[in-house]
């Protein structure tokens, strides 16, 4: 696991904050042509099973972590960190929050690299480090623990 200063990043986190990016090999998840404003897209990084859904979404508005011309298309985990509860079609696109969460209505800033802002999770949810190609959208890193691991790095049997 890497620790990366990224000051600048976002307001969210103010300057010099350090956090905690475990990075996989790169891996194409989709094309920014294909995306449309607030429908996200399902897809499996950095492994591929049920605990490495997530999700792609354009938001329309610029966002941390953001990429595209607009900074606005990003990717998170799609399982609280609460308690692991799924959060796959819970994305409400006229606030831009993944949320509530169907077991204790935690809801999430896909504008602010997942931070919380209502119900019982402490942690934001983690954020896939995206890279824009062209018109190619890159996985290349997890920003923050995935829910049922002790480390990104520990790899399912
Ligand atoms: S599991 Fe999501 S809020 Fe508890």
């Amino acid at each position: 696991m890497t620790i990366l200063a990224l000051a600048g990043l976002s307001p969210a986190f103010g300057q010099g904050a350090a956090l905690q990016v475990a990075s996989y090999p790169r891996r194409r998840i989709g094309r920014v042509s294909r995306l449309t404003v607030d429908q996200p897209v399902s897809f499996q990084y950095p492994w591929k099973d049920f605990n490495s859904t997530n999700m792609l979404v354009k938001l329309g508005v610029p966002a941390g972590g953001g990429v595209s011309p607009e900074q606005d298309v990003v990717a998170f985990s799609t399982l609280c960190t609460h308690m692991g509860g799924p959060l796959t079609g819970q994305y409400r696109g006229q606030w831009k929050v993944l949320g509530p969460c169907p077991f204790h209505l935690t809801t999430f800033d896909l504008t602010k690299h997942g931070m919380v802002v209502a119900g019982q999770a402490t942690e934001s949810l983690p954020q896939i480090v995206l890279e824009a190609k062209g018109d190619e959208i890159w996985a290349t890193g997890v920003m923050g623990l995935i829910y049922g691991y002790h480390s990104n790095l520990a790899r399912r049997a």
